[in-house]
């Protein structure tokens, strides 16, 4: 065995690994990936920090999206010109026209897999409406296409994959931490490092191509629907690495978080028939979007619930929330196609579903932001002189990545979509790219020293502030100064109150020096990889001075496609400081079997 010796004189004993491809991450696209490569006869392993089923796609709920047109007349041409609209033209067309072709394969490949679609009279997978998505380039009625297994379609989904997982050749390790990658001087990725929280061991793992499959960064949020797992790490990595995430500043609201718990409530209600009141009885939405109502894309339909309730039209005695009505679907529909949600209304806001409308409240639900990939999944460097450079051995998918085809707002569906199909194409593209087995070079000298030298300074961390304060104080930072409506005044006192509490980093306190189940280090390492998404995600957001998708800019409520139709990119250095840039949108197509949508003003 191994060891690493560090300056403090501590050393950590090192078990390694050599693997073709370690993905990072048990969620929908890690485990899609996890055995697309496995069956391409690649040594795979898959590292979790939970047990796979209880990665945050579980908790997905409305419907997968794709144009197979089994309810309505359909698409993929219109599902691409409403996903490039929803994503107030920000989204890559390349990848939005490869991710909605792509869509109805990919779920057909599930429904073989044997995902338990919910299903129409005639055995068919049965579809739904659902915000933004229409027919007709957005001309004609709302698309029934949100393929649902009734409202526990992350649930069905993910433990499928599982399932497929297991009957290939793909070694779990389960309860890992990932800590950081392993990058070389040429600035290839070689492996990366890992913490088993069961037994404490610290694991090297080297590998040809490392997946970045890590999912989302809502716990920057206090209030969002993610999982307590959900803590940006593979960004926080790669930021550490000294590369770049995208377009942090776009954080999805989702328009029903149930209040004030703020769990989520399906938009595949609204999609069934159900609708918004503000505390006059009204169904404000067809004021905002009179077309598409209460079926507006998200950011839309957020932005008027929180002007109804600044205006003064909010509901409940203190005139804060909105009212969800689902009572006059009546109880059998409410029993077949939405039975979590009732439950979860019961459990979480005392509501019979049958009887009485939900509070809700705009939620943090999605990062359109993340790591820069290309259309394969492959990790962009951008570079002065060429933007798509790759950075070989790293690939990202899933939330964690910016492909972007969700641009500055991503349309409900269109996750769980993006996770299958991009955790298919990286699963491809790496059966490309390597052979099984290939000899790899010896790890840079000191792999991993750096790492454990973090590892060991939080460990032994002996400041006054509990890490518990100091991840409240991120929160409720984000919270009040990147929330649903932003201005300059609160953008810039939330760079300088992130700046204030990523300082407070230097005096964190973690009391459990085991390595054990030590989930005080475990939460104060996730700790940092939040702040460097945190952090990027304010100083962008106050950088970028227009209003496009979630980023909804009081001084500047136009788009400003002149001067800000770019992607932001963010290096965040060790001591907080965060360096911008910007690349070009991709404004074309893969193939010319439909043309690029020109930009145009957003109206539901
Ligand atoms: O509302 C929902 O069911 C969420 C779906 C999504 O975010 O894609």
């Amino acid at each position: 065995m191994n060891a690493i010796t560090l300056p403090s004189s501590r050393a950590y004993n090192i078990v390694d690994h050599t693997y073709d491809v370690v993905v990072v991450g048990a969620g929908g696209s890690g485990l899609r990936a996890t055995f697309g490569m496995g069956a391409a006869g690649l040594k795979t392993a898959c590292i979790t920090k939970v047990f796979p089923t209880r990665s945050h796609t579980v908790a997905a709920q409305g419907g997968v999206a794709a144009s197979l047109g089994n309810m309505n007349q359909d698409e993929w041409r219109w599902h691409m010109y409403d996903t490039v609209k929803g994503s107030d033209w920000l989204g890559d067309q390349d990848a939005i026209e490869y991710m909605c072709r792509e869509a109805v394969p990919a779920v057909h490949e599930l429904e073989h897999f044997g995902v338990p679609f919910s299903r129409t009279e005639e055995g068919k997978i049965y579809q739904r409406p659902f915000g933004g998505h229409m027919t007709q380039y957005g001309d004609g009625a709302p698309a029934m296409r949100a393929c649902a297994a009734a409202d526990r379609t992350g649930h069905a989904i993910l433990h499928t994959l599982y399932q497929q997982s297991l009957k290939h050749d793909a070694e779990f390790f389960i309860e890992y931490f990932a800590l950081d990658l392993i990058m070389d001087q040429e600035g290839v990725c070689r492996g990366v490092m890992a913490w088993n929280l069961e037994d404490g061991t610290i694991h090297r793992f080297r590998a040809q191509m490392v997946v970045l499959a890590t999912g989302g960064y809502g716990r920057t949020f206090l209030s969002c629907t993610s999982a307590h797992t959900c803590t940006g790490d593979g960004n926080g990595m790669v930021l550490r690495a000294g590369l770049p995430c995208q377009d942090m500043e776009f954080v999805q609201f989702h328009p029903t978080g149930i209040f004030p718990a703020g769990c989520l409530i399906t938009e595949g209600a609204r999609g069934e028939g159900g609708y918004l009141t503000n505390s006059e009885g009204e169904r404000f939405m067809e004021r905002y979007a009179p077309s598409a109502k209460d079926l507006a894309s998200r950011d839309v339909v957020s932005r008027s619930m929180t002007v109804e309730i600044n205006e003064g039209r909010g509901c409940g005695p203190n005139k804060d929330h909105i009212m969800l009505h689902l009572e006059h679907l009546g109880a059998d529909l409410l029993h077949e196609r939405l039975p979590g949600i009732s439950e979860t209304s019961k459990v979480f806001a005392g509501v019979d579903v049958t009887k009485d409308p939900i509070p809700v409240l705009p939620t943090v639900h999605y990062n359109m932001g993340g790591v820069p990939t290309n259309v394969h999944t492959e990790v962009l460097r951008p570079t002065a002189d060429n933007q798509d450079a790759i950075v070989p051995g790293l690939m990202a998918i899933g939330e964690g990545a910016c492909v972007s085809v969700h641009g500055a707002n991503r349309l409900g569906c269109n996750s769980l979509l993006d996770i299958v199909v991009f955790g298919r194409a990286a699963a491809n593209r790496t059966a490309e790219l390597i052979r099984p087995g290939t000899g790899q070079p010896s790890l840079p000298p000191k792999a991993g020293e750096a790492t454990m030298d973090r590892f060991d300074r939080a460990r032994h961390a002996k400041g006054g502030t509990k890490v518990a304060e100091l991840r409240l104080d991120m929160q409720r930072t984000m919270q009040a100064h990147a929330a649903v409506f932003r201005n300059s005044k609160t953008l810039e006192r939330g760079v300088t109150e992130m700046q204030r509490v990523w300082r407070g980093l230097d005096d964190m306190s973690v009391s459990d020096h085991s390595l054990v189940w030590n989930s005080d280090l475990m939460e104060a390492l996730e700790l940092q990889n939040l702040m460097g998404n945190a952090m990027t995600a304010m100083v962008g957001a106050e950088a970028r001075k227009e209003s496009r998708g979630a980023h909804a800019h009081d001084d500047f409520p136009d788009r400003d496609d002149r001067n800000w139709m770019k992607h932001t990119l963010a290096w965040c250095g060790d001591d907080g400081a965060v360096k911008l840039d910007y690349r070009d949108v991709k404004m074309r197509t893969l193939t010319n079997e439909v043309s690029v949508f020109p930009p145009k003003k957003r109206v539901y």
